[in-house]
């Protein structure tokens, strides 16, 4: 993963982030993904890809609610404690667990919500939606935030205009690898695609939602369309709406290319 090999650089942009969660947090209202779970009997909450944990905020001032952050970074647990420290609230209830969102460490249908922010993209995600639809108990709920295309062409733009030729391969690369998980199903991790990240479509999330037991509830795009947001929630009966989903994708192409 990127995210990986420069820590420094990791441990920068994880601050930077906590300081732009903050700003928002007193200038207006950031808790809409929260908003989506107020229905919910809430007694644990997973943030997958966590990085500070910032989006457990709202879970954490909450009367017998567990928190837990996972993240396969040890600077993000650094910065976990440090926000939660920081911040004022009470810690008891707040826990960060090192691991990889593959492999989470958890009996099946332990959480009653589970949040993956920007995290998704630089996981397997056919690994880590089956571990989140298994963690996830039956009527729990999924806030998914992911990159759409529109986020590696944009990063192609900057760097074209910033004349970084050499960085631009980068989001070409995310491009390409994307745009074969999106029509195979199959997410390409050797060679030039070892720890690049992939973008995310609404008939790829649907589709592999699917096929862990999870329904696509709602979903919004930011103003940049750089970034989508979901709610997906456990179900039993939604594997045929993920096909359907997926092969609409797969028909829109193909109209698009022959256009
Ligand atoms: C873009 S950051 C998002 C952090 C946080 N969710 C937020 O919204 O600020 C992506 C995070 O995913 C973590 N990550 C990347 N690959 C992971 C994996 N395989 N398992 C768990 N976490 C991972 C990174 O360490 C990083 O903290």
């Amino acid at each position: 993963m990127q995210f990986q090999t420069d820590k420094t650089e990791h441990l920068n942009y994880l601050r930077q982030e906590l300081a732009l969660y903050e700003e928002e947090a007193a200038s207006a209202n950031n808790l809409s993904s929260f908003n989506a779970t107020v229905d919910l009997k809430i007694g644990k909450v997973l943030d997958v890809g966590c990085g500070a944990g910032q989006q457990l905020l709202p879970f954490s001032r909450m009367n017998n609610v567990q928190c837990f952050g996972l993240d396969v970074m040890a600077e993000a647990g650094e910065i976990f404690s440090d926000f939660f420290s920081l911040s004022g609230e009470n810690v008891s209830n707040v826990a960060f667990i090192r691991s990889s969102g593959e492999e989470i460490p958890f009996e099946d249908n332990t959480f009653d919500v589970v949040i993956c922010r920007v995290a998704l993209p630089y996981m397997d995600n056919k690994k880590a939606i089956s571990e989140i639809g298994r963690i996830l108990r039956p009527g729990g709920r999924l806030l998914l935030k992911t990159h759409t295309p529109m986020f590696y062409i944009g990063m192609m733009k900057r760097r074209i205009r910033d004349l970084s030729i050499k960085q631009m391969i980068y989001p070409v690369i995310c491009l390409i690898g994307g745009t074969w998980h999106w029509l195979t199903g199959k997410q390409l991790k050797g060679g030039l695609w070892k720890g690049k990240e992939v973008f995310q479509t609404t008939g790829i999330v649907t589709r592999e939602a699917g096929e862990s037991g999870m329904r696509v509830v709602s979903e919004e795009t930011s103003s940049d369309r750089e970034a989508k947001s979901y709610i997906i929630e456990k179900s039993y009966l939604c594997n045929l709406i993920a096909a359907y989903y997926y092969e609409l994708d797969v028909l829109f192409l193909g109209l698009f290319v022959i256009h």
